[in-house]
């Protein structure tokens, strides 16, 4: 979501005359885009920012440094006072003013501005790509499709940060869409804090006499682009899974196989502590139907060790859980208490130490299953969309299956963007290694 964001403020500073500069030593302007759901990201931004101050600003002083997201958002003024080199706080739902916010600032009309207020209609305002921004084509895309979130999870700041949740227009989605396919985008990832509530508070958004709900509506209606190969879409809500989005994955056969759902926890008590709307069984019972739907599905998630009052009991059914479902991977957080939510006020707050703990315990299960699965694709055929080179190796090309697994292989520029067959020869760490010349033979 954070990279999107970016990526829009970017993209829309280019079109006011900007340029990408390589690297924070050649930039006249900095902007940090922050993260507020864990405290680490929020010192990590923080010290961040020192740096820049003592480093950058030292050497030229008319650098413009700025914060903007979800820690401008919560933090506002607060930033600007304790960190005087601040010249700009810019909130989640401003990000379109970046541009007139600089111009002032470099011209000296204003010397500092924080805007953390909140705007209507400013859901559909993340819209611009940079989609050429390395001069390489991009493959895969983000799209927007709402802001905000009404959960409420007691751990979590986003309600706070995000706002309410707001949702786009399905024809202002699918043209954004379609637009990036005329580029040569071949993937769409539909992207927002909780998908699966998309239109639910908006009913002008949506065909109401339809029985599908609205997120699958929209699913169907980008799914009609020609030319469009893959959709993808994160996060979902368990809550969200109904049968029209689980019949989704068997009848739009763009609609790639392949999920992300944060379950948070194993045990039913934990779960309702947390305000999360479903129990062990019922999620239990949404990746039952999935994979029935459609079997080669890759499932992932998020689950938060040590929140406030679990015991060893329910961090043994979160261990459960994760032996029971096989996910493909799994992202597990140690509880992180947030400024003004619910959970940060609960009582019996687990020790640090027992969370850090908890953390290796399940993170050792997850990489145990997750070994088991990627081995598994050893020797087998499949089929992946070439993105680009390997971030870490420029020789190897990288894309990903279906079941959204990366794929790396001996590959040059002529294969990115192309959707083709490899053999799986080798497994490693939530990679795979394919060799597209054995399929040829
Ligand atoms: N502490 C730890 N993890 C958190 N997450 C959200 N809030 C917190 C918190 N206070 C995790 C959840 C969510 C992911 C994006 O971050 O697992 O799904």
């Amino acid at each position: 979501m954070n990279e999107r964001d970016s990526e829009a403020v970017a993209a829309q500073l280019v079109a006011k005359g900007y340029s990408l500069a390589p690297s924070e030593n050649f930039a006249d302007v900095i902007l940090l885009n922050t993260c507020s759901v864990r405290d680490f990201a929020e010192q990590k931004a923080i010290g961040k920012m020192q740096n820049l101050a003592a480093d950058v600003r030292k050497n030229r002083p008319n650098v413009v440094l700025g914060f903007m997201g979800c820690m401008a958002q919560s933090r506002g003024q607060e930033l600007v006072d304790k960190l005087p080199d601040v010249d700009l706080v810019i909130g989640t739902q401003k990000f379109h003013r970046t541009a007139d916010y600089l111009d002032e600032i470099i011209s000296g009309t204003r010397e500092k501005i924080v805007d953390v207020k909140a705007e209507e209609k400013s859901e559909a305002t993340i819209r611009e790509h940079l989609l050429n921004g390395n001069s390489q084509k991009s493959v895969s895309a983000f799209v927007s499709i709402m802001q905000g979130c009404n959960q409420y999870c007691t751990f979590c700041i986003v309600p706070y940060t995000r706002g309410e949740e707001r949702s786009r227009t399905i024809p202002d989605i699918v043209n954004e869409c379609r637009e990036l396919v005329s580029r040569g985008v071949k993937e769409i990832t539909l992207l927002g804090q909780i998908v699966t509530s998309y239109g639910k508070r908006d009913s002008s958004l949506t065909t109401h006499h339809s029985s599908l709900s609205p997120f699958v509506q929209l699913l169907e209606a980008v799914h009609e682009i020609d030319g469009l190969e893959r959709i993808r879409f994160t996060s979902p809500h368990p809550k969200g899974y109904g049968d029209d989005l689980i019949d989704a994955y068997a009848r739009l056969p763009k609609l790639c196989e392949s999920a992300h759902i944060p379950v948070q926890s194993g045990s039913d008590r934990v779960l309702k502590l947390m305000h999360r709307g479903y129990t062990r069984e019922k999620f239990l019972g949404i990746i039952k139907k999935l994979r029935a739907a459609n079997p080669e599905i890759g499932i992932t998630t998020d689950i938060i060790v040590g929140f406030p009052g679990e015991t060893e009991k329910d961090f043994e059914e979160t261990l459960s859980l994760a032996r029971e479902v096989e996910f493909d991977n799994a992202y597990i957080f140690k509880y992180s208490p947030r400024r003004d939510t619910p959970a940060a006020a609960m009582p019996d707050q687990v020790p640090q130490k027992i969370r850090e703990e908890r953390n290796q315990q399940l993170l050792e299960t997850v990489n145990e299953i997750g070994k088991r699965k990627y081995n598994s694709f050893v020797g087998r055929q499949t089929q992946i969309l070439v993105e680009g080179p390997s971030k870490k190796n420029a020789a190897r090309m990288s894309g990903r299956t279906r079941c959204n697994k990366i794929v790396l292989f001996d590959g040059s520029e002529r294969h990115r963007g192309q959707i083709m067959d490899l053999k799986i020869t080798r497994a490693g760490s939530f990679t795979l290694y394919g060799d597209p010349a054995i399929v040829n033979l």
